[in-house]
């Protein structure tokens, strides 16, 4: 199995950054978190922390406190050989942050990003070093998912592709490559199979509850696809379909249900109501 490298930058410490530290540190690794200020640092910091316990209690071997860094110096990250960036998804912002990375790693550090939808290619036209440079798309919650989608950019060596998918096994999961374009691969097909369940419904062809269970119990999904729109949050899935619409043609077209309960409000588990019916609050 490929040797996790020692030492490892995330920029961001926020939902996915945090889990990203989380899982490097508990697979041995000394883990470097830069934030943009004290306070969004302390938080990611507790958030590591909580997860770290998390793990703890079920039995993993507690890390060496010193292992951890949260700081927001950049300097940091010099060092590392691996530095993933997961601020929010904002090319420009993205693209800064890769490119202050980019300037204080050695030739041989690989530079990732944690991008759900942006273009691996776009946001590596800002960079000195684009063989060195991939997309990791590591899913939400980290911890509790098995799959690192990693983005292969037109520019990234095989060398950067191929310690990179060795690094997501040394974490305990498994890697699927795939060519920068729309959607990766994930949301490319989830997105689909959740937009014609939606047309489903608006057709009358079935309830949400005999949809899901068409694909929970005959195609053994853990989860249906309208429960799921209804836990990502449905004006998510709309951004995502009107974004893949622009990209890859009418297929991704919103249907017309989804848009009017996104204008409603229904947005799922977030509101309390979507597809179905969401009385507590989300855990
Ligand atoms: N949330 C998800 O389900 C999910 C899943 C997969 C991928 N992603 C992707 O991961 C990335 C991060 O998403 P998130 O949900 O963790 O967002 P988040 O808002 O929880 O975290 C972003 C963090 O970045 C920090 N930050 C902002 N600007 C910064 C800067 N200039 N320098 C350093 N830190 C900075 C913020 O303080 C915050 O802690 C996005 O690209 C998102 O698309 C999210």
């Amino acid at each position: 199995m490929t040797a996790l490298p020692q030492r490892i930058g995330v920029i961001g410490g926020g939902r996915m950054g945090a889990g990203i530290a989380h899982a490097f540190l508990m697979a041995g690794a000394t883990v470097a978190v830069v934030e943009q200020n004290a306070t969004a640092a302390a938080q990611a910091r507790d958030r590591i922390l909580d997860a770290v316990a998390g793990s703890v209690e079920r039995g993993a071997v507690a890390p060496d406190p010193e292992r951890l860094l949260v700081t927001v110096t950049w300097e940091a990250l010099s060092g590392a050989g691996l530095v993933v960036e997961a601020v929010p998804e904002l090319a420009d912002l993205k693209r800064e942050a890769l490119r202050r990375a980019e300037d204080l790693l050695e030739p041989d550090a690989v530079l990732a990003t944690n991008t759900s939808s942006l273009s691996v290619d776009a946001l590596a036209e800002a960079l000195e070093r684009p063989g060195a440079f991939l997309g990791m798309h590591f899913f939400n919650p980290v911890p509790a998912s098995a799959l690192v989608e990693v983005v292969d950019g037109t520019a990234t060596s095989p060398n950067a592709l191929q310690a990179v998918t060795g690094w997501v096994r040394a974490l305990g999961k498994t890697a699927v490559v795939v060519r920068d374009s729309p959607g990766f691969a994930s949301s490319r097909l989830g997105v689909l199979l959740g937009l014609e369940a939606i047309r489903m419904v608006e057709e009358g062809v079935a309830t949400p509850e005999d949809i899901d269970a068409a694909m929970t119990l005959g195609y053994k999904h853990p989860v249906g696809p309208l429960r799921l729109t209804d836990i990502v949050g449905l004006d998510v899935r709309l951004d995502i379909a009107e974004y893949l619409a622009r990209e890859l043609g009418p297929r991704f077209e919103p249907p017309a249900l989804l848009r009017s309960m996104v204008a409603e409000g229904m947005l799922g588990r977030k509101a309390g109501r979507g597809f179905y019916l969401w009385p507590s609050e989300p855990r």
